[in-house]
């Protein structure tokens, strides 16, 4: 039996921050971010709003979509970069979150970055068709603000991301023609460090000091174009692996969710497969980069402006630091 989605949320803090609102804290200009990456503004959390607490506002969310109370779950898979704690993960963090950590379910946590959703949804999709669990919470969290640096040294970073949570509810689907039909992974370690934050780091005692902190060694860094040129080389590559795979064509897919890093990231990639640009949802121009978040937001959005008939079928491909990339197709 395969898992199909249930249900969805998504989640942003209140507090937008805009291009211009960066202007006042670095040497950047609304111009250079809109023209590089189509963002125009970003949520941040108030500083003391953790990961996990982000995620249940969207668990909650998807939870009433499913019609499913928190106690009906079985299993959380958690995808964050951003964790509340170095451990332990935010898993259990969302399991007390949601008032069910008494009942013991077991809480996974997923580092794969921007692909971590997928990863998540992977494992989740397997523990269903393997009868492990019946209900599974996906989530896929981020608070970055908190963790940028918020001066100019940090802009080429700083301006790309942004706060929220999205969560998918999976169970087992009845039709075998309807559900998650095939999610394809991949990883390749060789460019770890061109998309990282370094420390603190298990490579040094302590794990962090205020030397690496004047260092900027506990902020992201990124070699931005390198990222650029792979991602827009491996989203098309493993959309036509998930296609082939599955012996469907790209004008068969009827909704395409990317990964939300970048708007000319995207763009380059729906011409290379020649995608109708009405078919490619996007938020990163209200959002930013919602890393592990961004996926499952974005799929909530599109669910609930009613776009999404039974028996469409979508495809999902993000590529982020690791590197890792991956896609998904399923059939609502
Ligand atoms: N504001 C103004 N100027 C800036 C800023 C900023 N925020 N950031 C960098 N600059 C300057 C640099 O200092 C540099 O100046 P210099 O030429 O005087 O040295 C110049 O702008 C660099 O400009 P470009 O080379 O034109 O920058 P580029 O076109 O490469 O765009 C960008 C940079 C937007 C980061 C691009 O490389 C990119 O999008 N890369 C992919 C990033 C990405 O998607 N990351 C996340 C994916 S994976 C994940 O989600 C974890």
């Amino acid at each position: 039996m395969g898992a199909r989605i249930l249900g969805t949320g998504h989640h942003v803090p209140e507090r937008v921050v805009t291009n211009h609102d960066l202007e006042q804290i670095m040497d950047t200009s609304d111009e250079w971010i809109r023209q590089r990456t189509g963002i125009e503004q970003r949520r941040w959390v108030v500083p003391g709003t953790g990961t996990a607490e982000l995620a249940s506002h969207a668990a909650r969310k998807a939870l009433e979509a499913a019609q499913l109370d928190p106690e009906e779950i079985d299993c959380i898979v958690f995808a964050t970069l951003s964790a509340d704690y170095f451990f332990p993960g935010s898993g259990v963090l969302l399991a007390r979150e949601l008032g069910i950590a008494e009942r013991g379910i077991p809480a996974f946590d997923i580092r794969n970055q921007c692909t971590g959703y997928l990863y998540a949804l992977q494992v989740a999709d397997a523990f269903i068709r393997q009868g492990i669990y019946r209900r599974v919470l996906v989530a896929g969290a981020e608070v970055h603000s908190t963790g940028l640096d918020h001066t100019t040294r940090g802009r080429d970073v700083t301006v790309l991301f942004g706060d929220g949570a999205g969560v998918t509810i999976l169970g087992p689907s009845e039709d075998p023609e309807r559900g998650i039909l095939g999610i394809y992974l991949h990883s390749d370690g060789r460019f770890a460090e061109k998309l990282m934050i370094e420390a603190p780091t298990s490579r040094e005692q302590p794990h962090i000091s205020q030397p690496m902190i004047e260092a900027g060694r506990a902020y992201p860094s990124m070699d931005g174009r390198f990222v650029f040129k792979n991602a827009v080389r491996r989203m098309p590559e493993v959309v036509h692996e998930a296609l082939a795979d599955q012996g469907l064509r790209p004008q068969d897919v009827d909704h395409w969710i990317f990964h939300q890093a970048n708007l000319r990231i995207n763009e380059m990639v729906a011409r290379q497969l020649e995608l109708p640009p009405e078919r490619c949802y996007r938020n990163i121009h209200k959002y930013g980069n919602l890393s592990a978040g961004a996926m499952p937001a974005l799929l909530d959005e599109v669910v609930r402006e009613g776009r999404i008939a039974p028996g469409d079928l979508i495809c999902m491909a993000g590529f982020g630091s690791g590197f890792t990339w991956g896609s998904a197709l399923i059939r609502w």
